[in-house]
């Protein structure tokens, strides 16, 4: 140790990088992390899971009085929208929490090193300045917006812009094209058709959602077409020219065709992240990407070279948050001599929209291919929310409950759920799965009435034959 100013220096302070740097700490490795931002917290922090899940919590009470949900309930409101206010909520939400964890780090006695970092070789990184030596490097640098080539983004302008822009619009669009069905497309063009915005999503493959199950992806589409979305599927951008204050897209059919031309005053491009690591210096210690420009790791999220290790977005895998800190905790654990390990089998994801969609596991697809594409080895249980007593009693009528199961063991294979609260659900699922649970433990594990829960076990029953409700 007495080589180097620390054990541990993190690069990046996003969900990876400052959980890693304090479970380091709590290990007792003297530990620093660089950050180049503001503020602490990464994207997800600064300008990803936070604000845009603030705007989609006070977006939903703005939609529940104007859509008259809340009429439906005997409470007539017509809403008056403050966006002044509900972007004010959204930057107090990001200071609280960026703050948090400026005061974990002194808590846990971690020195953020400010600056953009590159290394110099494997032990030792400028940061600014400053140049630090550690005995481990994590790289947690993340990712970043996949530009649309030929299309450039200016947040400023607010006219053509990506997620970070699209959370801050100073008006509501009129007519907003949302370029990428994804998880972010869909977020904020819902935060933005509730307040009162024509949106209209442009994707280029036949269903939203990629990575999804195909009937979670088939009724995603019937939801927000159903809120006042307009898809238009397998249909992809090829330019935007900006003439004043409107955009003009060109659009062709994916599989080729003549083109047309749609006007937007406020363009959105979410076609996907990729990882940040220019900049980085990995030439310095002769460290390679993959063909996805991802740094490859084991399974203890060592890299190629000794002692640089790396953990979140800037490696293969789902890009979330979650998994980003749980690779920061067994990565740190592992430098601390430790075992960490992450089930990369079981990383939920949600899509918090209204309702939320939600999955861990295997979809059906993927349940089949890998049982060699026979349909028989696997079972399916479905049960819909509208016959969930709770999901009725609060008018949320949409979505269902899905378990996929191997035909033989029972064992659980992936559980989707689209429900108001679905990405809370979830959690069960993977807990479940974890402990290798089959859909009959799931089926008579008692679940407290009435929840929306009720509807995983039900769904579990479904498996076994029997539900009860439908
Ligand atoms: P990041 O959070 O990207 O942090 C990396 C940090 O490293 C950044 O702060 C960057 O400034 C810093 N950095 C990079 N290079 C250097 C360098 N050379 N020197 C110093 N610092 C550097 N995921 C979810 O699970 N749930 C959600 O609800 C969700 N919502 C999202 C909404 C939006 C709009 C976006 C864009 C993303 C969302 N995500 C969500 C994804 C989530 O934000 C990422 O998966 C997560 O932040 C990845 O964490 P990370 O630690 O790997 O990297
Ligand atoms: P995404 O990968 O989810 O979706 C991008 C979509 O754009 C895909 O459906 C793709 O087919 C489409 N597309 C690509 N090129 C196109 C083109 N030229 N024209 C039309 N469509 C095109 O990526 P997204 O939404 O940008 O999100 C990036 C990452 O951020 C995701 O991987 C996700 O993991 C993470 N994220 C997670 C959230 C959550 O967990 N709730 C919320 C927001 C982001």
């Amino acid at each position: 140790m007495a080589d180097y100013d620390y054990d541990v220096l993190v690069i990046g302070s996003g969900p990876g990088g400052y959980v890693a740097a304090i479970r380091a700490a709590q290990l007792g490795l003297k530990t620093a992390c660089a950050e180049s931002r503001e503020t602490l917290g990464g994207t997800c922090l600064n300008v990803g899971c936070i604000p845009s899940k603030a705007m989609l919590h006070a977006s939903e009470y703005f939609d529940a009085a104007a859509n008259g949900t809340m009429a439906e309930m005997g409470i007539d409101v017509t809403p008056k929208l403050n966006l002044d206010k509900m972007h004010a909520q959204r930057r107090d939400a990001v200071k609280g929490l960026t703050g948090g964890i400026e005061f974990l780090f002194k808590k846990n006695k971690i020195d953020w090193k400010k600056g953009h970092a590159t290394f110099q070789d494997a032990h030792t990184v400028k940061v600014g300045d400053e140049t630090v030596t550690a005995k481990n490097v994590i790289i947690a640098t993340g990712s970043s917006v996949t530009p649309l080539p030929g299309v450039d983004v200016d947040n400023d302008a607010q006219i053509l812009v990506d997620s970070t822009g699209a959370l801050e619009l100073a008006k509501v669009p009129e007519k907003m094209v949302v370029i990428g069905g994804g998880v972010i497309g869909l977020e904020l063009g819902s935060v933005w058709n509730r307040l009162g915005a024509d949106v209209t999503v442009v994707e280029y493959l036949d269903q939203l959602l990629p990575g999804m199950d195909g009937d979670v992806r088939k009724e995603a589409a019937k939801i927000f077409k159903k809120q006042g979305m307009t898809l238009k599927m397998s249909t992809k951008v090829t330019g935007v020219s900006i003439k004043g204050k409107t955009a003009t897209l060109t659009l062709e059919p994916a599989a080729g065709g003549d083109s047309e031309t749609m006007e937007a005053d406020c363009v959105l491009v979410s076609i996907g992240r990729r990882p940040n690591t220019d900049g980085l210096g990995l030439d310095a210690i002769g460290l390679e990407l993959n063909k996805r420009g991802q740094i490859e790791t084991d399974h203890d999220f060592r890299t190629a070279v000794d002692g640089v290790w790396a953990i979140g977005d800037v490696i293969p895998g789902p890009m979330l948050a979650h998994k980003a800190e749980d690779e920061g905790i067994a990565c740190a654990e592992n430098i601390a001599g430790q075992t960490g390990i992450v089930n990369h089998d079981v990383i939920p994801g949600v899509v918090y929209t209204l309702p939320e969609f939600a999955g861990v596991g295997l979809t059906q697809e993927e349940s089949v291919e890998k049982a060699g594409g026979d349909k028989t080895k696997i079972k399916v249980g479905k049960f819909p929310m509208m016959a969930n007593s709770r999901a009725k009693t609060n008018h949320e009528p949409d979505g269902f409950v899905k378990i996929i199961a191997d035909a033989e063991t029972d064992r659980v294979l992936g559980v989707w759920a689209i429900a108001s609260v679905a990405g809370t659900m979830i959690a069960e699922a993977g807990i479940a799965m974890e402990f290798g649970a089959t859909s009959e433990d799931i089926a008579y594990t008692c679940h407290a009435h009435p929840t929306h829960s009720e509807a995983i076990k039900e769904a579990a029953m479904g498996v076994q034959g029997k539900p009860i409700h439908i």
